[in-house]
């Protein structure tokens, strides 16, 4: 991989930008000398956290907003370079629970940023995070950027959906627009204190309170995973190349591992000790069986590729949560 480009003189927006993935993008895209902007509501059924900001908080513009709401949107997208978009109602369970606020945030919410940028700012770099799991059950393996979409849960179905609108504006309005979709991923600032935000931060946060970590089944699923680190490089990559236009990419490790070996590998690098257990109904309703994911055309498009692997990934996250442990299951 290409040393990370310079993001020098870049007026970058990063919605969700207090949560997970946003928020290492706002500590990396500093780093790279951008100027940057956080546009969040901190939503308490998500990741948003603002500890996730400690140490930077001087050095970056905070507008507390919903992306629901147009005017604040517009406002924030005037006279930026790149936007990410990080901000996204990431529950699959709740999802289907509420299915409506799951439309209102993730298909309504993406609107809003497209259209507020097609009037106010349509030269900006728009970055959509997408979801792996909008492939829903493999059909072929390993699944690649051509593989058909039919995603078994409301959220994955939506995001599906937002990624959509986010071509349509890029192929019909000739804007700048692409989209990078994500699996598991895992690292510091991640949401560790539910189950509902996926399986492996939350396997990390149980970890590291010495707790069961309960694999349903088996657990021989397969699973693509990717450290936040190496996820965000991707995302920074896709932001800088003019070929990434109109394109989507799967940013996903090497490799694939088992959710029981997931849980076996926090067990071992932070804690816990592994239980397996019969699967709940409401989640064996909306399991997609395994899942193989190709990396290769974001290898080549992007000049990208993976750093980090599943233990020094780990170790790296429990160094990380383990002196402010407090601060993110308070
Ligand atoms: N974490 C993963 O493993 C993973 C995998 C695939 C895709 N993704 C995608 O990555 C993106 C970020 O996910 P994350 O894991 O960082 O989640 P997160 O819950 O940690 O962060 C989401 C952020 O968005 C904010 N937000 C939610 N609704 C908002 C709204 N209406 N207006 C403004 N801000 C709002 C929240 O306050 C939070 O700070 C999402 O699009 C998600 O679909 C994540």
């Amino acid at each position: 991989m290409d040393l990370m480009p310079s993001l020098k003189g870049q007026r970058v927006l990063i919605t969700g930008g207090l949560g997970f993935i946003g928020s290492n993008l706002v500590h990396k895209c500093l780093e790279l000398g951008a100027e940057v902007t956080i546009y969040d509501c901190l939503d308490p059924r998500s990741g948003g956290n603002m500890y996730n900001v400690q140490g930077i908080k001087n050095s970056v513009g905070i507008i507390l907003n919903d992306i629901r709401n147009f005017e604040g949107v517009c406002a924030a997208i005037l006279n930026k370079d790149v936007l990410f978009n990080c901000a996204a109602y990431t529950s699959h369970p709740n999802s289907m629970k509420e299915p409506l606020i799951d439309i209102d945030v993730n298909c309504k919410g993406v609107i809003n940023i497209l259209e507020a940028a097609r009037r106010f700012n349509p030269h900006i770099k728009i970055v959509q995070v997408g979801t792996t799991t909008q492939i829903g059950r493999m059909q072929f393996s390993p699944i690649d950027e051509t593989h058909p979409e039919f995603p078994v849960d409301i959220y994955s179905a939506n995001k599906s959906a937002s990624e959509k609108y986010v071509l349509i504006y890029g192929s019909a309005y000739r804007m700048r627009t692409t989209v990078v979709r994500l699996a598991n991923v895992f690292g510091p600032r991640s949401n560790i204190r539910s189950a509902d935000f996926g399986f492996m931060n939350y396997f990390v946060g149980i970890g590291l309170r010495g707790k069961d970590l309960t694999v349903y089944g088996d657990g021989a699923q397969l699973r693509n995973i990717n450290y936040v680190e190496d996820a965000i490089a991707a995302l920074i990559l896709a932001s800088q190349a003019d070929k990434s236009d109109g394109e989507v990419f799967f940013a996903v490790a090497d490799k694939e591992y088992a959710v029981s070996e997931i849980a076996e590998a926090i067990s071992r690098n932070i804690g816990g000790r592994v239980r397996y257990v019969e699967w709940p109904k409401d989640r064996e309703m909306i399991e997609i069986g395994h899942a193989v994911i190709s990396n290769k055309k974001t290898k080549a498009v992007l000049n990208w590729a993976p750093q980090t692997d599943l233990t020094a990934g780990l170790i790296k996250t429990k160094d990380y949560f383990a002196p402010c442990l407090g601060q993110y299951l308070g």
